[in-house]
């Protein structure tokens, strides 16, 4: 089906976006929203923030594109930020976050390819994951409503029960090439992947498997650090980012580790806008805001502030009856579970003036700029509060 000439693959659109300004995104009917969905975890900053718009013009004044036939100095300069932000050895530029797990899936099993273990090709994944809509990506995602209708699916991924350690070592064997993981399944309902399997995790790296952390929701801060790995103690074999690492603009990044980048050679993947100079140029500007650890301390305190309120405000609600809760996510990336319709309340926060995002069927989520004002957190909760009253 399609509507206006685009496909209908998004379903109806209402709402016409005429620009956008920090927190806030207004209409072309002139009315202005705070923006708690920044275009699906990506506008880190907000919107046009003013250090993006400058690194756009300058390197668009410079050149657009030449192509990774060449030294890109913005794009070398993002590599060597993201190596001495994750310390890890190299990086691959992608232009989406499902063409950053591809090339994960690719070097994964390239590697054992290089080191004489072909056989070990098996990509296990979760229930409720999200890694994206090309083919491998989709076998990956561990939801039949992404699945089912596009088969014959491309063999090598087997997906397990979401937080069950016992299924996860029963689906590790000798054909397992790699795990990848999200540390809080975002698209899927934003659910936090337990401790327990993080020992899970751990314990089957030891035992030789790859890990693979998708962080292209999680990661860059969204959750607090600059990795949500971090966070549950892990330390993956590769690491694949987008969203907000191109500061609005198409960008992915798959992180390697040097025993990976070793199996790698000239000619083994690639991309002709991997790593858009332009991307990177903006990509740069929002990692130099979001990696100063005054900020991080700031953002961390403003996150904390705004969960303590939405708890305080779920339990006020579950006492008087209504179906709300738990809060799930982490940092800025928040989920909250509602037992009504949840596209009714994404309504009704939005006649209050606040742009909220879903997950899954259940559950509201909140993916607010990670330089939200407190001023703008408390409207945010005000909005809340008149939505659910
Ligand atoms: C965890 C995760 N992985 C992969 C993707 C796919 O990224 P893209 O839409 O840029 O291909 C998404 C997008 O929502 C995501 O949240």
């Amino acid at each position: 089906m399609q509507n206006n000439h685009l496909l209908g693959v998004y379903g109806s659109r209402d709402l016409t976006i005429a620009r956008g300004q920090g927190s806030y995104i207004w209409d072309t009917e002139g009315h202005r929203y705070l923006d708690c969905v920044s275009g699906v975890a990506v506008n880190a900053l907000g919107h046009s923030a003013s250090v993006v718009v400058d690194a756009i013009r300058a390197q668009t004044e410079q050149f657009i594109h030449a192509s990774n036939l060449y030294v890109l100095p913005s794009q070398k300069a993002l590599a060597e930020k993201l190596a001495e932000l994750s310390g890890f050895d190299a990086v691959f530029f992608s232009n989406s976050g499902a063409e950053a797990n591809e090339g994960a899936f690719k070097f994964a099993r390239h590697y054992f390819v290089a080191a004489g273990n072909p056989e070990r090709c098996e990509v296990v994944s979760f229930t409720n994951s999200f890694h994206g809509r090309t083919y491998a990506a989709m076998a990956a995602t561990g939801q039949d409503k992404i699945r089912l209708g596009f088969g014959p699916l491309p063999p090598g991924f087997v997906t397990v029960p979401v937080n069950d350690a016992a299924g996860l070592r029963k689906a590790i064997g000798p054909k397992t090439a790699a795990v990848i993981y999200e540390c809080v399944l975002a698209e899927g309902g934003v659910i936090d992947l337990s401790p327990e399997i993080a020992e899970v995790l751990r314990e089957v790296q030891a035992q030789g498997v790859l890990l693979i952390a998708d962080e292209i929701q999680t990661g860059l801060w969204r959750t607090g650090t600059f990795l949500a790995s971090e966070g549950l103690g892990l330390k993956p074999d590769l690491v694949t980012l987008a969203k907000p690492l191109g500061g609005g603009l198409p960008l992915g990044a798959v992180l390697v580790s040097a025993k990976i980048a070793a199996a790698l050679k000239a000619g083994d993947h690639g991309s002709t806008f991997g790593g858009n100079p332009v991307s990177c140029a903006a990509g740069l500007a929002v990692l130099k805001v979001l990696s100063d650890p005054a900020f991080i301390k700031d953002m961390n305190e403003r996150s904390a502030f705004l969960r303590k309120e939405l708890q305080a405000l779920i339990e006020t609600k579950a006492a008087a009856g209504i179906n709300i809760g738990p809060m799930s996510g982490k940092g800025f990336l928040i989920g909250i579970q509602w037992g009504g319709d949840v596209i009714a309340l994404q309504k009704k926060l939005r006649d209050e003036g606040v742009l909220a995002h879903r997950a899954g069927a259940s559950v509201l989520r909140l993916l607010p700029p990670l330089n939200i004002s407190r001023e703008e957190i408390k409207e945010l909760l005000g909005a809340m509060e008149r939505a659910l009253a």
